[in-house]
C-alpha cells in the first residue's frame, strides 16, 4: 500500500518536473561522454551489477523460502521436530514418492505403502499438512534446498528478520529511496552549479541559475510531501487502535501466540480453526490439535516457552479443556456465521480481525457493531459474476449484464433486512 503511494506520488512529482528530469538526463549523458569522470562509472557499474546479483540470490532462495513457509512449522533439515529431519530425505525416498506424500500423505498411508504407515505409527499417528497446491517444481525446489541449505545465517536472524513484518521494510525501504534521491540531488546540483561555471557561460538559459536547496521550492514541496506521507500513515496505523470494545485483549490461560504460529510459522488458521468454512462458529481448538506437535515440542528456542508447553501437555493428560477467555462476542439476538462471510463471501480473516498473525495477544479489533455490519453490506461489492454461490439471483444478473447496476453489493440482496441478523 504505502509502496504504491509512495511510487504513485513520486511519479507525480517526476511528471511535474519533466523538464527537469530531461535536464537532468542531459547533464548525466554530458558526464559520461566528456568528463570521463573516474568516479561514476564504476558507481554505475556496482550498482547494476547489486541489481543483477540481488536477483540472483532471489530466484535461489525460492525453495528455501517454500520451506519456511510451508514446512518448517514442522521439520528442520537435521533436527527432528514434530516430523522427522529432512536433510537426508532423499537417501530414504525418491522425488516421485516424496511428490506425492507431500501433495496427500494419508493417501499414501491407506495405499498400505508400508514405509509410510510405519512411519506414521511411529510419529504416534501424526497427521501431515496436505500440500495438494504445490508444484512438482516447488516440490523440487523444496528438496534441492534441503539437500544443500546455502550457508545459513544463523536462525535467529531469519527469525527476526521474518517477525520484523512488511512494515518495517517498507519503512526502511522508503527511507532508503529518499536518502538515494538526496544523495542523487545534492550531487546534481553541485555537478550542475560547476557545469555553469566551467562550460556555460554565455547559455545561463538552458539550465537554471541554481538555487540553494533550502530556497528550492520543488525541492521543499517534494521533501513536504514525504513527509506527510510518513506522518499520514503512521496516524492512520495507530487510529486503527481505537474504539470502543475495540482493543479488549484479556490475558489467557496460556501464553499462547498467534505471531509465533500464524505468524512466524505460517500454520493455515483453519488448522486451528476447523469451523470457519463450515459454519457459524468458528471454534477454538481443542487439546488434540495443540497436541498434533506438541506432543513432540516440549519447549521453544526463546521465551517462557517450557512452563507454558507443560500446562497444554498436563490439560490433556488430565482429560480437562483449556479455559480460553472470550475475545469476540456478540449479542443472543444477533445471527452471524462465519462459513457465509468466509466461504461464500469470501472475506479475508484479517479483514474483520485484523492483522492476527502479528498479534501476540489477540485484541479485538473492529466494534462489531450494528452500524458496522451494515455499512460492509453496503459497500462491500461481492464476486458476483465468478462466485456460483450468487447464481439464483437471476434478476441481479440482468441487471449487470444491462449495465444498469455496476456491482452487487450484499444490501441489493437482502442484507439489510432486520430479520437477517436478528433472531
Ligand atoms: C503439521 C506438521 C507438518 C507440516 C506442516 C509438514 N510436515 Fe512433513 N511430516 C510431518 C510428520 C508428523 C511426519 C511423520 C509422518 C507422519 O506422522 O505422518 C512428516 C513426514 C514427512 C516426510 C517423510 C519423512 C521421512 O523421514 O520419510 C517428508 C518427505 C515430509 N514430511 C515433507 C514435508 C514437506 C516438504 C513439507 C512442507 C511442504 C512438510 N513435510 C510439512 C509433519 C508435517
Ligand atoms: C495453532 C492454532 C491456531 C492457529 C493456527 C490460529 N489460531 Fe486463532 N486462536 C487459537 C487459540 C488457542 C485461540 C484462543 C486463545 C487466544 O485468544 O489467543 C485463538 C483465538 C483467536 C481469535 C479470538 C477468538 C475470541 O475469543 O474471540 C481470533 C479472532 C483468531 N484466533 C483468529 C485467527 C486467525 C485469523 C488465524 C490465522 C491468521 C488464526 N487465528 C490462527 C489458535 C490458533
Ligand atoms: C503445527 C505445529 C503446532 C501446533 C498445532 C501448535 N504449536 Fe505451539 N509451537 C509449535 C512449535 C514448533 C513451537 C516452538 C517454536 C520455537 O522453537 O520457538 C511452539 C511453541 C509454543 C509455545 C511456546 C511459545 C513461546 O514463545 O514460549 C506455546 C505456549 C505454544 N506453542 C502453545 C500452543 C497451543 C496452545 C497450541 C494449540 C492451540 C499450539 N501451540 C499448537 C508448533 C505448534
Ligand atoms: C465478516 C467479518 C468476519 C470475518 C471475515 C471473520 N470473522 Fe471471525 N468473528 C467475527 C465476528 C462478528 C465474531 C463474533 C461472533 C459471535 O460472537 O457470535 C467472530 C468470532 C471469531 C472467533 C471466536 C468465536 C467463534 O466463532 O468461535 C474466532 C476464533 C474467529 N472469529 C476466527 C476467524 C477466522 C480464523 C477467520 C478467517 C478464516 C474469521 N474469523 C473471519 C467476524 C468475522
Ligand atoms: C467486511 C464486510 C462485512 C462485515 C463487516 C459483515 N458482513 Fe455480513 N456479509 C458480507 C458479505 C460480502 C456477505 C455476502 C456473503 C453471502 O452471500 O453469504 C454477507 C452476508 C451476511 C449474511 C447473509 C445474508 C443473506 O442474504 O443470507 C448475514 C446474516 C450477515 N452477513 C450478517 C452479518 C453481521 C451480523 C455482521 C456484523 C456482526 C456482518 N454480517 C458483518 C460482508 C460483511
Ligand atoms: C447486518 C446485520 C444487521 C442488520 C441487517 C440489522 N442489525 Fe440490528 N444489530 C446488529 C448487531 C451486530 C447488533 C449488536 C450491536 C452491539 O452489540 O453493539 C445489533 C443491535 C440491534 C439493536 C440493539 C439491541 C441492543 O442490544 O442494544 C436493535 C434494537 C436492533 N439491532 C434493531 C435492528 C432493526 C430494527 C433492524 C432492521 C431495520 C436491524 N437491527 C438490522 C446487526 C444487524
Amino acid at each position: 500500500m504505502l509502496i504504491i503511494r509512495y511510487v504513485k506520488s513520486t511519479s507525480l512529482y517526476i511528471f511535474a518536473n519533466l523538464k527537469k528530469v530531461a535536464q537532468v538526463i542531459q547533464l548525466f549523458k554530458l558526464l559520461m561522454v566528456n568528463l570521463k569522470t573516474p568516479l561514476l562509472k564504476p558507481l554505475l557499474g556496482l550498482f547494476i551489477c547489486l541489481l543483477l546479483t540481488s536477483n540472483a540470490s532471489f530466484a535461489a532462495a525460492d525453495g528455501e523460502a517454500l520451506f519456511k513457509d510451508n514446512c518448517s512449522s514442522c521439520h528442520k533439515l537435521d533436527e527432528k521436530l514434530v516430523g522427522p529431519a529432512l536433510k537426508d530425505i532423499e537417501k530414504r525416498r525418491d522425488r516421485a514418492w516424496i511428490a506425492k506424500w507431500v501433495r496427500n500423505s494419508s493417501a499414501v498411508i491407506a495405499s498400505g505403502d508400508e514405509y509410510a504407515v510405519k512411519l506414521f505409527a511411529e510419529y504416534s499417528k501424526t497427521q501431515m499438512t496436505a500440500f495438494p497446491n504445490l508444484k512438482d517444481e516447488e516440490i523440487n525446489a523444496i528438496l534441492d534446498y534441503v539437500k544443500t541449505p546455502p550457508k545459513a545465517k544463523p536462525a535467529a536472524t531469519a527469525n527476526a528478520g521474518a517477525a520484523s513484518g512488511s512494515n518495517d521494510d517498507a519503512v526502511y525501504f522508503i527511507a532508503l529511496l529518499f536518502i538515494i534521491f538526496l544523495v542523487v540531488y545534492l550531487l546534481l546540483g553541485k555537478i550542475n552549479r560547476n557545469l555553469i561555471n566551467l562550460v556555460n557561460k554565455d547559455t545561463p538559459d538552458v539550465l537554471d541559475t541554481p538555487i540553494p536547496l533550502y530556497r528550492n521550492f520543488r525541492f521543499i514541496g517534494f521533501l513536504i510531501i514525504v513527509v506527510t506521507i510518513f506522518v499520514g500513515y503512521r496516524a492512520a496505523d495507530s487510529s486503527v487502535d481505537m474504539g470502543r470494545s475495540q482493543g479488549y485483549s484479556p490475558d489467557q490461560p496460556i501464553k499462547y501466540s498467534h505471531k509465533l504460529h500464524a505468524g512466524e510459522m505460517k500454520i493455515d488458521c483453519k488448522y486451528c480453526h476447523v469451523g470457519v468454512e463450515k459454519g457459524k462458529q468458528a471454534g477454538i481448538p481443542t487439546v488434540n490439535i495443540c497436541m498434533n506437535c506438541h506432543k513432540a515440542v516440549d519447549q521453544a528456542t526463546a521465551g517462557t516457552g517450557k512452563e507454558e508447553i507443560q500446562k497444554i501437555r498436563d490439560a490433556y493428560a488430565n482429560n480437562k479443556p483449556i479455559e480460553w477467555v472470550r475475545i469476540h462476542n456478540l449479542p443472543d439476538h444477533v445471527y452471524f456465521s462465519h462459513a457465509q462471510h468466509v466461504k461464500a463471501g469470501q472475506i479475508a480473516c484479517q479483514t474483520c480481525h485484523g492483522q492476527i498473525q502479528e498479534m501476540e495477544v489477540v485484541a479485538q479489533n473492529q466494534p462489531l457493531s450494528m452500524s458496522w455490519c451494515i455499512n460492509c453490506h453496503r459497500e462491500t461489492k461481492v464476486q458476483f459474476n465468478t462466485n456460483k454461490y450468487y447464481g439464483m439471483y437471476e434478476d441481479l444478473h440482468k441487471d449487470m449484464k444491462n449495465g444498469k447496476i455496476k456491482g452487487v453489493t450484499e444490501a441489493m440482496m437482502g442484507g439489510l433486512e432486520c430479520q437477517k441478523c436478528h433472531y
